[in-house]
């Protein structure tokens, strides 16, 4: 057996600069679908501190998040997240827009819920306020009140019988011509991605804290097999690491 390459990793390398950070985050070819998830877990493997995300992250962690944003067609979002994060209508900043038009980008991504009991505000800012229609992937099964009122607001798409296909969430997008989908989560979504193999991408920022309490992890779903990623890079801020695997072939 050969023995395992060990190095040590640097911090002393020069600082990414904003079009560094686009480079180390960029997709060969923006064709290609690419499922992407983004999550921070602390040392000891929580995904939240006092149940919500925010007290993971850094300044550093920030940046990527707002990073991959702007490299991505659509911005997918389990309901359980929206609700608990208080998620409001995703509005990227002004410079951003701009870059996405001179790369030939639409101004903003769309921003996309999965849901399968439809138990979302339609008065809400995430619908309201937002600057593209958002998607609702749910399935035939979903009350059709909700559907109703979130039609209005919404373009809602059944993506399966009784709950949605994680398969047909992602042809939804890519039918829509929006290969590169962004996942921020949560768990329980993230967990349907893994049992059904469409992860392609985890982008893991690891933050220097020790939760300590019950906190869950960044997955959660029924896959009976584990799968196998790649590095593609670390880079370090402050304490925190910021990674990038790929799926393995
Ligand atoms: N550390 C991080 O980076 C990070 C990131 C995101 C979230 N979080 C944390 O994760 C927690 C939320 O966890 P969660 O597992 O509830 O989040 P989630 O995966 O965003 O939401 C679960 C909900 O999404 C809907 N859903 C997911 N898969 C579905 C499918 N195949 N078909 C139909 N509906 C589907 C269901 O919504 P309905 O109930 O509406 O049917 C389900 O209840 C929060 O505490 C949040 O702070 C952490």
């Amino acid at each position: 057996m050969t023995e395992p390459r060990i190095a040590l990793l640097s911090s002393a390398a020069a600082a990414l600069d904003d079009a560094g950070l686009v480079s180390a985050y960029s997709v060969a070819d923006r064709s290609t679908p690419t499922l992407r998830v983004n999550f921070v877990t602390s040392l000891d493997g929580s995904a939240t501190v006092k149940g919500l995300s925010g007290g993971l992250g850094g300044p550093a962690d920030k940046l990527v998040f707002d990073t991959l944003r702007r490299l991505a067609d659509v911005v997918l979002v389990g309901a359980g997240t929206a609700r608990s994060e208080g998620y409001g209508a995703m509005r990227l900043p002004d410079a951003d827009q701009q870059w996405r038009v001179e790369h030939g980008l639409a101004p903003q991504p769309t921003f996309a819920l999965v849901s399968g009991r439809l138990d979302l505000d339609a008065t809400s800012d995430i619908f309201t306020k937002a600057p593209v229609r958002p998607l609702v992937l749910t399935s035939a099964a979903a009350p059709a009140d909700a559907r109703d009122a979130l039609g209005e607001v919404a373009e809602v798409v059944s993506c399966g019988d009784d709950h949605a296909e994680p398969q047909l969430i992602i042809d939804a997008l890519i039918s829509r011509g929006l290969p590169q989908i962004l996942c921020e989560g949560g768990p329980s979504l993230f967990g349907t991605f893994i049992a059904a193999d469409l992860v392609d991408e985890l982008c893991l920022t690891v933050s220097p804290l020790l939760e300590g309490g019950a906190g869950i992890r960044i997955s959660h779903g029924e896959s009976e097999a584990a799968r196998r990623m790649r590095l593609v890079h670390v880079l370090e801020s402050d304490g925190l690491l910021l990674t990038r695997y790929a799926r393995a072939r």
